[in-house]
């Protein structure tokens, strides 16, 4: 099994073509950058629907203009199969992170979920097997562990479904085990559990934990926390997620393809000490955060009480390490973080 940096190293030597679905959020936006950073290709695809133009053109102003030009952008939806055949094409790997997220969202408006998570799930495993790109890996979730209450999560053992969202995530798994056994595809999907770093959305009713509290605290607006506080998860550095999305596309283990990942740390953070970690991190800097507590709320339906990732799994296959545990990832994203929310 080859280590992280000896990929990063070969791919360096021979960069080849990616397609990053989903390009202009979150998670696409990291992965353009460290993947430009790679001086690799990177076609990239997104309607917009919630990731913006503006983490695109950050991710321009933190690679060289050399690294920026290996870059196409193609805005465009996943729901059409025409695009989907037209942004796979000369493409060696796939990184589909395209999907409207959010549990809410879903149980607001569960048939725009379905359209984007299931069927352009399916458009894009369609024409990357007729583009017969060499691997899909696509962003799965913790949230197919659903009412399972064994801790910490192992890939094959999950429970039922707590939500539209975690159907959609669920049924994408099916589909790629599917076209792996009738196709012969290479399909790896990544369960990603509370992902967190740059460029992640704080506004909005489906924007996530840590920096919408890192955006209320520092505009000296009221945390609200769901339940008593209680509650855990197993949140997780972007780094960790750019390190799985490199490995699983270029394992060369058969053992490691055709299979799901948990793709976290293997530790367990409660909301009360999570509020804790940014308050006392935002504290030297905020002078009004002195007299600061949370409101605490009722929980939310559909999320689950508690997860974290048995991560055994992916170190034995993919040879994955991660970087960085909770306060790393905090730290190292906090300037992002102050500059950009504040
Ligand atoms: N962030 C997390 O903690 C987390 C956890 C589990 C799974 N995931 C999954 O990881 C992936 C990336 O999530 P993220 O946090 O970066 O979210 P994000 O909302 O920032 O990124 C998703 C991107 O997909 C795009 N998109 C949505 N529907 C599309 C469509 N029909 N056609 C083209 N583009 C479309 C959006 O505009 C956005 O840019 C998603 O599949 C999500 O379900 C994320």
């Amino acid at each position: 099994m080859i280590t992280y940096d000896t990929v990063r190293k070969q791919l360096r030597e021979q960069p080849r073509t990616w397609l990053v679905t989903g390009v202009a959020g979150f998670i696409g936006s990291n992965l353009l950058e460290h993947l430009l950073r790679l001086d690799q290709k990177v076609v990239g695809l997104d309607n917009f629907a919630t990731g913006k133009q503006s983490n695109l053109d950050e991710v321009g102003q933190l690679v060289t203009q050399d690294q920026w030009r290996r870059f196409s952008f193609v805005e465009g939806d996943i729901r059409s199969l025409a695009t989907c055949h037209e942004v796979c094409r000369d493409v060696d790997y796939i990184l589909h992170e395209a999907a409207l997220g959010s549990v809410p969202r879903s149980i607001e408006d569960p048939i725009t979920s379905n359209e984007s998570n299931v069927s352009g799930f399916l458009n894009m495993l369609v024409a990357a097997r007729d583009a017969r790109i060499k691997r899909f890996v696509y962003a799965a979730s913790s949230s197919t562990y659903g009412d399972h209450p064994g801790l910490p999560k192992v890939e094959d053992r999950i429970g039922r479904p707590l939500s539209p969202y975690a159907v959609t995530k669920y049924v994408n798994e099916l589909y790629a085990e599917v076209f792996a056994n009738i196709y012969g595809m290479e399909t790896v999907g990544l369960r990603y559990f509370n992902v967190f770093g740059p460029r992640q959305d704080p506004q909005g009713a489906y924007a996530a934990v840590i920096p919408r509290w890192i955006k209320a605290l520092i505009k000296g607006e009221t945390v609200f926390i769901n339940g008593t506080g209680e509650t855990s998860r197993d949140f997780c550095y972007v780094e960790n997620v750019i390190q799985m999305n490199l490995l699983a596309a270029t394992s060369c283990v058969p053992e490691s393809i055709n299979q799901v990942y948990n793709t976290a740390v293997n530790a367990r953070t409660s909301l009360n000490e999570l509020f804790s970690m940014l308050h006392s991190r935002l504290l030297p800097h905020f002078a009004h955060l002195k007299e600061c507590s949370p409101i605490y709320q009722d929980f939310r339906k559909g999320d689950v009480l508690h997860s974290q990732a048995d991560i055994g799994k992916a170190a034995r296959l993919l040879g994955y390490a991660p970087t960085h545990k909770i306060d790393e990832g905090l730290d190292a994203a906090l300037s992002w973080y102050m500059e950009n929310l504040a």
